[in-house]
């Protein structure tokens, strides 16, 4: 029995009750037989929930990028390692070769080097999903310097805090960013950030679209003739297991956004291990995630977990609708896809759409759909499983978070018989448990609670950059000794688990991850408002969108409500980006409010889902008369 690549429900079972029983020796099997390490760990696990601190493999010395290149070019030189299908459907698909790929990680790693950058230093990538952002990521791996790839539809202002946050020194970015039938300008966007990031020395700028921009002499340089002129040779930096890869920042519930930060030999053994059970990945698949690599799904199952396992991994740079609504079905068709990974969000859209796009297309070469993000609601599972999958391709609902840094709850595909909307059964080495409000786990089945894991596992985020406390408070304090994982989960009459969604006051709209504080201080901005807080309202193909609630400074009682609601998403644009607009924005009075001033955010929740009638008791409030006023004039 291999407990690297389970293929059948009883294996799974065996190969669970020993990660459990024994996690030392489990992980410790599948390090020594599917990785190249420069030097062995002297322990496998040493961990502290208290403190917290976790580490895996210590002692251990590797390079990740030696495991998702290097040892492939004996066997898989020639073989495809990155697909790129552009935006414009009549450019050409790229096939990049892990041939190709080692010489082009080597030579971006070798001008990293020759700006400066050394082992430990971060460089912040803020690229479009072109293969220079896998290459990026991966030059960075090679000389031991540590990436914080920025997702770049986030605004000047958004990254600017990441890049100080982090104290990045070098910044890499593109002329601009094709999407759909627009182009962005990306370059200006960068050009706005680094005017309050003094810790920036240069940027280095992939030509993509070939607008005219501005190259601020003795910072920014193109980077296509650096590279021409770079050796294709890198030795890679000799790593600590737990050195950090890379920062990928989270938005919390309050405050500044979370730095994550994933380590080395844990993250990589760990999306490796679940990208090849999660997808049963064979050696001539093709393999699709529709994630962007500024996510931690693309870090994890688009660069680091494929390429770890010799995959051929595709990296779309589109969107779903461009240049219709048959674009996906397409490049399945076209690439002969095998497994298919996309969020709820984008199904949802893609169902509302007339089938005759998806029937157009030959999709005979899908085996497994995979499903990332959010819920996924019974109507979208079953239009997935009918139309794409045509009931022969298992889904499996994944459930993760960019601070666990692989797949947690899933089923495997062949092996769990799945259930619409369940994410279904533990990974092994994943020890869920469900917790009571008083912190005290709840046992049995037919049960729900809030989702805590109370084991460390390989690849879970070992702090927050620079605040450890908040690492601490945030996922540690809630419930001693487990991690808290901010979701609601309810385990069925057979042990599987359904994610119920966020019980924190985060927000998961398409998909993404948004903080209602950071939102909710940026509308504060407006000289016009006083007080806002934001809520989220179910909406049926965002899954959840925002509702706003906004008290008017006496200046801003005047202004015309439709200007003031253009003026209000604006600045959530140019704070956070577009993705964190408001759907709906009501004024109002007052809001409610606890005697001790606290916003009571479960009464806005209800208001904004019209769920009226469950209000609860709202006499004790400080001003329960703003709760009618309130439900008079929602939107
Ligand atoms: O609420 C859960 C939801 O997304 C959150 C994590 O978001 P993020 O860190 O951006 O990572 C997303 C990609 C891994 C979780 O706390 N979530 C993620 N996957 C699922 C999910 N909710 C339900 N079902 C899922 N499959």
């Amino acid at each position: 029995m291999s407990n690297y690549h389970i293929k059948h429900l009883e294996e799974y079972y065996q190969v669970y009750r020993k990660s459990i029983q024994n996690p030392d020796i489990f992980w410790e099997e599948i390090a020594e037989e599917h990785f190249v390490w420069r030097k062995r760990w002297n322990t496998v696990l040493e961990w502290d929930f208290s403190k917290p601190e976790i580490k895996w493999f210590k002692g251990a010395q590797l390079n990740i990028t030696e495991n998702c290149i290097d040892r492939h070019l004996r066997t898989r030189g020639s073989k495809t390692a990155l697909l790129f299908e552009p935006n414009n459907p009549d450019e050409s698909t790229q096939h990049i070769t892990y041939n190709q790929l080692y010489k082009r990680v080597n030579q971006f790693a070798n001008v990293l080097k020759d700006q400066g950058i050394k082992k430990g230093d971060r460089v912040c990538i803020y690229l479009p999903m072109i293969p220079e952002l896998a290459i990026a990521t991966l030059a960075c791996a090679r000389i031991g310097a540590i990436h914080s790839v920025v997702f770049a539809g986030f605004s000047a202002t958004a990254l600017a805090t990441r890049i100080n946050d982090s104290d990045c020194k070098l910044v890499i970015t593109a002329d601009g960013s094709y999407r759909g039938a627009k182009t962005i300008d990306l370059k200006t966007i960068v050009d706005d950030a680094l005017k309050h990031t003094p810790c920036v020395k240069n940027v280095l700028v992939v030509k993509r679209i070939g607008s005219s921009i501005n190259m601020q002499t003795n910072r920014d340089k193109w980077l296509q003739p650096l590279l021409d002129n770079a050796l294709t040779e890198c030795e890679p930096e000799i790593m600590n297991a737990e050195d950090p890869l890379f920062i990928l920042y989270t938005s919390g519930s309050t405050g500044t956004p979370k730095g994550m930060v994933h380590t080395t030999a844990g993250y990589m053994v760990y999306t490796a291990f679940t990208f090849k059970n999660a997808f049963q990945y064979q050696e001539n698949d093709v393999y699709w995630c529709t994630a962007d690599i500024g996510w931690i799904t693309g870090h994890s199952y688009i660069v680091y977990g494929p390429l770890a396992n010799g995959a051929t991994t595709v990296l779309y740079e589109g969107v779903p609708n461009y240049p219709d609504w048959g674009r996906f079905w397409k490049i399945i068709e076209k690439h002969k896809i095998t497994q298919f990974y996309t969020a709820p969000t984008a199904i949802r859209a893609l169902a509302k759409e007339n089938l005759k796009h998806v029937e157009k297309h030959d999709l005979s070469s899908l085996k497994i759909l995979g499903s990332v993000g959010e819920p996924i609601n019974e109507e979208a599972w079953h239009w997935y499983d009918t139309n794409i999958g045509k009931k022969k391709c298992p889904i499996i609902d994944t459930w993760w978070q960019t601070e666990t840094g692989g797949i947690m709850i899933s089923p495997i595909p062949y092996a769990t018989p799945t259930k619409p909307t369940y994410a279904t059964l533990p990974f092994p080495g994943i020890q869920p448990v469900l917790m009571d409000e008083n912190g005290n786990e709840i046992k049995g089945n037919q049960v729900d609670g809030r989702l805590c894991i109370k084991f460390p596992w390989p690849s879970m985020a070992r702090t927050i950059w620079n605040n450890h406390q908040r690492y601490r408070e945030t996922y540690f304090t809630a419930y001693k000794n487990n991690y808290f994982t901010g979701d609601g989960a309810l385990r069925d009459e057979v042990g599987y688990y359904r994610i119920t969604g966020r019980v924190d006051d985060v927000i998961i709209v398409s998909g993404h991850n948004l903080g209602t504080a950071p939102i909710e201080d940026a509308i504060n901005l407006h000289p016009a408002i006083a007080e806002s807080a934001i809520v989220g309202f179910p909406h049926d193909i965002k899954g959840n969108a925002l509702y706003g609630y906004v008290i008017l400074k006496e200046t801003g009682t005047n202004r015309n409500h439709d200007n003031l609601r253009k003026e209000i998403n604006q600045i959530i644009t140019e704070h956070i980006g577009p993705i964190a607009k408001l759907d709906k924005i009501q004024f109002t009075s007052g809001l409610p409010k606890t005697r001790s001033g606290k916003i009571m955010r479960r009464i806005l929740r209800k208001i904004a889902s019209s769920e009226f009638d469950t209000l609860g008791d709202t006499s004790t409030l400080l001003n329960p008369e703003v709760v009618q006023e309130i439900i008079t004039n929602v939107l």
